[in-house]
Protein backbone atom coordinates (compact mmCIF):
# COMPACT_ATOMS: atom_id res chain seq x y z
CA UNK A 1 0.00 0.00 0.00
CA UNK A 2 1.52 3.32 -0.86
CA UNK A 3 -0.20 5.73 1.37
CA UNK A 4 -0.16 9.73 0.08
CA UNK A 5 -1.31 12.45 2.57
CA UNK A 6 -1.79 15.98 0.82
CA UNK A 7 -2.73 19.04 2.48
CA UNK A 8 -6.43 19.12 1.09
CA UNK A 9 -8.84 16.86 -1.03
CA UNK A 10 -8.17 19.16 -4.06
CA UNK A 11 -4.35 18.64 -4.10
CA UNK A 12 -5.28 14.54 -3.59
CA UNK A 13 -7.58 14.59 -6.29
CA UNK A 14 -5.05 16.59 -9.00
CA UNK A 15 -2.65 13.51 -8.30
CA UNK A 16 -5.04 10.65 -8.30
CA UNK A 17 -6.69 12.34 -11.96
CA UNK A 18 -2.66 12.47 -13.23
CA UNK A 19 -2.47 8.97 -12.30
CA UNK A 20 -5.61 7.76 -14.23
CA UNK A 21 -4.51 10.57 -16.76
CA UNK A 22 -1.15 8.81 -17.40
CA UNK A 23 -2.69 5.69 -17.68
CA UNK A 24 -5.43 6.78 -20.56
CA UNK A 25 -2.60 8.12 -22.76
CA UNK A 26 -0.30 5.16 -22.30
CA UNK A 27 -3.24 2.80 -22.78
CA UNK A 28 -5.96 4.73 -24.71
CA UNK A 29 -8.53 1.48 -24.74
CA UNK A 30 -8.09 1.54 -20.98
CA UNK A 31 -10.26 0.20 -18.46
CA UNK A 32 -11.06 1.86 -15.76
CA UNK A 33 -13.29 1.17 -12.57
CA UNK A 34 -15.29 3.94 -11.59
CA UNK A 35 -17.02 5.18 -7.94
CA UNK A 36 -19.67 7.25 -7.08
CA UNK A 37 -20.27 9.54 -3.94
CA UNK A 38 -18.97 12.49 -2.90
CA UNK A 39 -15.00 10.96 -2.53
CA UNK A 40 -14.44 11.42 -6.30
CA UNK A 41 -16.20 14.52 -7.60
CA UNK A 42 -12.73 16.58 -7.50
CA UNK A 43 -11.10 13.59 -9.82
CA UNK A 44 -13.76 13.96 -12.36
CA UNK A 45 -13.97 17.58 -12.14
CA UNK A 46 -9.66 17.65 -13.01
CA UNK A 47 -10.33 14.58 -15.61
CA UNK A 48 -13.17 16.64 -17.21
CA UNK A 49 -11.01 19.60 -17.61
CA UNK A 50 -7.92 18.07 -19.00
CA UNK A 51 -10.05 16.23 -21.60
CA UNK A 52 -10.99 20.18 -22.74
CA UNK A 53 -7.93 21.69 -21.86
CA UNK A 54 -4.98 19.24 -22.76
CA UNK A 55 -7.17 17.31 -25.38
CA UNK A 56 -7.44 13.96 -22.95
CA UNK A 57 -9.21 11.50 -24.89
CA UNK A 58 -11.49 8.80 -23.48
CA UNK A 59 -13.12 7.66 -26.85
CA UNK A 60 -11.83 3.91 -26.64
CA UNK A 61 -11.55 4.23 -23.16
CA UNK A 62 -14.18 1.06 -21.54
CA UNK A 63 -15.71 2.23 -17.67
CA UNK A 64 -16.99 -0.41 -14.85
CA UNK A 65 -19.01 1.03 -12.10
CA UNK A 66 -18.78 -0.83 -8.63
CA UNK A 67 -22.26 -0.04 -8.00
CA UNK A 68 -25.62 0.47 -8.32
CA UNK A 69 -29.15 0.82 -5.84
CA UNK A 70 -31.47 -2.08 -6.77
CA UNK A 71 -34.87 -0.64 -7.93
CA UNK A 72 -33.34 2.76 -9.09
CA UNK A 73 -34.39 2.70 -12.78
CA UNK A 74 -30.82 4.30 -14.83
CA UNK A 75 -33.45 7.80 -15.24
CA UNK A 76 -33.83 8.19 -11.70
CA UNK A 77 -31.98 11.04 -10.11
CA UNK A 78 -29.87 9.59 -7.28
CA UNK A 79 -28.83 6.21 -9.41
CA UNK A 80 -25.55 5.83 -10.01
CA UNK A 81 -26.21 5.79 -13.70
CA UNK A 82 -28.04 9.60 -13.43
CA UNK A 83 -24.52 10.53 -11.06
CA UNK A 84 -22.01 9.08 -13.79
CA UNK A 85 -24.15 10.92 -17.18
CA UNK A 86 -23.67 14.20 -14.61
CA UNK A 87 -20.69 14.40 -13.61
CA UNK A 88 -18.72 12.52 -15.73
CA UNK A 89 -19.75 10.97 -19.04
CA UNK A 90 -21.36 14.01 -20.61
CA UNK A 91 -18.62 15.97 -19.92
CA UNK A 92 -16.06 13.23 -21.62
CA UNK A 93 -16.14 11.69 -25.24
CA UNK A 94 -16.40 7.96 -24.04
CA UNK A 95 -19.31 6.38 -26.22
CA UNK A 96 -21.69 5.44 -23.90
CA UNK A 97 -21.49 1.91 -25.30
CA UNK A 98 -18.13 1.23 -23.66
CA UNK A 99 -19.75 2.67 -20.13
CA UNK A 100 -20.91 -0.10 -17.82
CA UNK A 101 -23.11 0.24 -14.41
CA UNK A 102 -25.07 -2.56 -12.92
CA UNK A 103 -28.93 -2.43 -13.82
CA UNK A 104 -30.72 -1.86 -10.47
CA UNK A 105 -33.79 -3.03 -12.14
CA UNK A 106 -32.83 -5.98 -13.32
CA UNK A 107 -35.75 -8.92 -13.33
CA UNK A 108 -33.11 -11.46 -12.39
CA UNK A 109 -30.64 -10.65 -10.15
CA UNK A 110 -27.93 -13.10 -10.03
CA UNK A 111 -28.04 -13.51 -13.79
CA UNK A 112 -27.19 -9.30 -14.14
CA UNK A 113 -24.17 -10.08 -11.41
CA UNK A 114 -22.70 -13.16 -13.76
CA UNK A 115 -23.28 -11.02 -16.35
CA UNK A 116 -21.82 -8.18 -15.51
CA UNK A 117 -18.70 -10.11 -14.13
CA UNK A 118 -18.75 -12.08 -17.50
CA UNK A 119 -19.03 -8.33 -19.39
CA UNK A 120 -15.55 -7.08 -16.85
CA UNK A 121 -13.48 -10.58 -18.15
CA UNK A 122 -14.57 -10.15 -21.80
CA UNK A 123 -13.11 -6.59 -21.53
CA UNK A 124 -9.73 -7.78 -20.49
CA UNK A 125 -10.40 -6.91 -16.76
CA UNK A 126 -9.99 -3.65 -15.23
CA UNK A 127 -6.43 -1.83 -15.46
CA UNK A 128 -7.34 1.08 -12.43
CA UNK A 129 -10.14 0.44 -10.06
CA UNK A 130 -11.15 3.97 -8.34
CA UNK A 131 -12.72 3.36 -4.86
CA UNK A 132 -14.10 5.89 -1.97
CA UNK A 133 -14.34 4.11 1.31
CA UNK A 134 -17.20 4.42 3.68
CA UNK A 135 -17.12 5.49 7.37
CA UNK A 136 -17.53 1.51 8.35
CA UNK A 137 -14.72 0.58 5.86
CA UNK A 138 -16.79 -0.70 3.10
CA UNK A 139 -15.69 -0.44 -0.32
CA UNK A 140 -17.96 -0.31 -3.58
CA UNK A 141 -21.05 -1.20 -1.07
CA UNK A 142 -19.08 -4.22 0.79
CA UNK A 143 -19.87 -3.84 4.05
CA UNK A 144 -18.52 -5.22 7.34
CA UNK A 145 -18.70 -9.02 7.30
CA UNK A 146 -18.65 -8.72 3.07
CA UNK A 147 -16.50 -12.06 2.07
CA UNK A 148 -13.31 -11.19 0.91
CA UNK A 149 -13.38 -13.85 -2.12
CA UNK A 150 -17.29 -12.34 -2.88
CA UNK A 151 -18.30 -11.54 -6.35
CA UNK A 152 -20.82 -8.83 -8.13
CA UNK A 153 -23.94 -9.73 -5.87
CA UNK A 154 -26.89 -8.29 -4.22
CA UNK A 155 -26.04 -6.66 -1.34
CA UNK A 156 -28.30 -4.77 2.05
CA UNK A 157 -27.00 -1.49 2.97
CA UNK A 158 -25.65 -1.06 6.77
CA UNK A 159 -27.94 1.11 8.95
CA UNK A 160 -24.66 3.79 8.87
CA UNK A 161 -24.48 3.44 4.85
CA UNK A 162 -27.92 4.79 4.41
CA UNK A 163 -27.67 7.72 7.23
CA UNK A 164 -24.70 8.62 5.57
CA UNK A 165 -26.25 8.66 1.89
CA UNK A 166 -29.39 10.05 2.87
CA UNK A 167 -27.92 13.37 1.91
CA UNK A 168 -28.54 12.61 -1.36
CA UNK A 169 -31.97 11.84 -1.22
CA UNK A 170 -33.22 15.21 0.42
CA UNK A 171 -32.02 14.23 3.82
CA UNK A 172 -34.31 11.52 3.77
CA UNK A 173 -33.10 7.80 5.07
CA UNK A 174 -36.33 6.51 4.57
CA UNK A 175 -35.64 7.16 0.65
CA UNK A 176 -32.41 5.85 0.55
CA UNK A 177 -33.42 2.13 -0.97
CA UNK A 178 -31.73 -0.55 1.25
CA UNK A 179 -30.21 -3.41 -1.84
CA UNK A 180 -27.62 -2.46 -4.08
CA UNK A 181 -25.56 -4.95 -6.82
CA UNK A 182 -21.91 -4.30 -5.55
CA UNK A 183 -18.77 -5.96 -7.31
CA UNK A 184 -17.43 -7.72 -4.50
CA UNK A 185 -13.94 -7.87 -2.78
CA UNK A 186 -12.98 -10.54 -5.17
CA UNK A 187 -13.62 -8.67 -7.93
CA UNK A 188 -12.05 -5.35 -6.62
CA UNK A 189 -8.76 -7.02 -6.16
CA UNK A 190 -8.34 -8.64 -9.30
CA UNK A 191 -8.45 -5.18 -10.62
CA UNK A 192 -4.79 -4.17 -11.66
CA UNK A 193 -4.31 -0.82 -9.55
CA UNK A 194 -6.54 0.87 -6.96
CA UNK A 195 -6.30 4.09 -6.35
CA UNK A 196 -8.40 4.87 -2.86
CA UNK A 197 -9.20 8.29 -2.08
CA UNK A 198 -10.75 9.29 1.63
CA UNK A 199 -11.19 12.85 2.36
CA UNK A 200 -12.61 14.22 5.59
CA UNK A 201 -12.58 13.63 9.27
CA UNK A 202 -14.87 11.13 9.41
CA UNK A 203 -12.94 8.73 7.44
CA UNK A 204 -10.06 8.99 9.42
CA UNK A 205 -10.94 5.79 11.73
CA UNK A 206 -11.86 3.63 9.02
CA UNK A 207 -8.45 4.79 7.14
CA UNK A 208 -6.59 4.11 9.93
CA UNK A 209 -7.74 0.38 10.68
CA UNK A 210 -7.93 0.33 6.75
CA UNK A 211 -3.78 1.04 6.55
CA UNK A 212 -2.42 -0.38 10.61
CA UNK A 213 -4.93 -2.61 11.73
CA UNK A 214 -5.10 -6.42 10.54
CA UNK A 215 -6.62 -7.57 7.63
CA UNK A 216 -10.26 -8.40 8.32
CA UNK A 217 -13.68 -8.58 6.59
CA UNK A 218 -14.84 -6.38 9.60
CA UNK A 219 -12.84 -3.74 7.53
CA UNK A 220 -13.67 -4.79 4.25
CA UNK A 221 -10.56 -1.64 2.96
CA UNK A 222 -8.32 -3.71 4.89
CA UNK A 223 -7.91 -6.83 1.95
CA UNK A 224 -6.13 -4.00 0.21
CA UNK A 225 -2.66 -4.91 2.14
CA UNK A 226 -3.20 -7.75 -0.15
CA UNK A 227 -3.38 -5.78 -3.05
CA UNK A 228 -0.15 -5.42 -5.12
CA UNK A 229 -0.85 -1.86 -6.26
CA UNK A 230 -2.83 -0.07 -4.02
CA UNK A 231 -2.21 3.60 -3.69
CA UNK A 232 -4.37 5.69 -0.61
CA UNK A 233 -4.93 9.35 -1.77
CA UNK A 234 -5.99 11.11 1.45
CA UNK A 235 -6.16 14.44 3.06
CA UNK A 236 -4.44 15.15 6.65
CA UNK A 237 -8.22 14.77 8.10
CA UNK A 238 -8.59 11.97 6.42
CA UNK A 239 -5.07 10.83 7.86
CA UNK A 240 -5.44 12.17 11.61
CA UNK A 241 -5.47 8.82 13.04
CA UNK A 242 -2.34 7.48 11.45
CA UNK A 243 0.21 6.25 13.74
CA UNK A 244 2.55 6.09 11.20
CA UNK A 245 1.78 9.20 9.02
CA UNK A 246 5.31 10.75 9.24
CA UNK A 247 6.93 7.94 7.81
CA UNK A 248 4.13 7.79 5.18
CA UNK A 249 5.36 11.34 4.44
CA UNK A 250 8.95 10.40 4.47
CA UNK A 251 8.58 7.58 1.84
CA UNK A 252 6.74 9.42 -0.65
CA UNK A 253 8.71 12.94 -0.24
CA UNK A 254 11.94 10.44 -1.09
CA UNK A 255 10.52 8.42 -3.91
CA UNK A 256 13.14 7.39 -6.91
CA UNK A 257 12.00 10.05 -9.59
CA UNK A 258 11.14 7.46 -12.07
CA UNK A 259 8.57 6.37 -9.66
CA UNK A 260 7.08 9.32 -9.27
CA UNK A 261 3.94 9.59 -11.14
CA UNK A 262 3.44 5.25 -11.28
P1 LIG B 1 -18.69 9.20 -0.08
O1 LIG B 1 -18.95 7.63 -0.02
O2 LIG B 1 -17.69 9.39 -1.17
O3 LIG B 1 -20.02 9.80 -0.44
O4 LIG B 1 -18.17 9.59 1.24
C1 LIG B 1 -17.86 6.76 -0.08
C2 LIG B 1 -18.36 5.34 0.01
O5 LIG B 1 -19.42 5.11 0.60
O6 LIG B 1 -17.68 4.45 -0.51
Amino acid sequence: MEIILQPDAESASRLAARLIARLVREKPDAVLGLATGGTPLLVYRELIRLHREEGLDFSRVTTFNLDEYIGLAPEHPQSYHAYMREHLFRHLNIPPENTHLPEGLAADVPKECEAYEQAIRAAGGIDLQLLGIGADGHIGFNEPTSSLASRTRIKTLARRTVEDNARFFDGDASKVPRHCITMGIGTILEARRVVLLAFGKSKALAIAETVEGPVSANVPASVLQHHPVAKLFLDEEAGAELRRADYYRWIYANKPAWQQDA
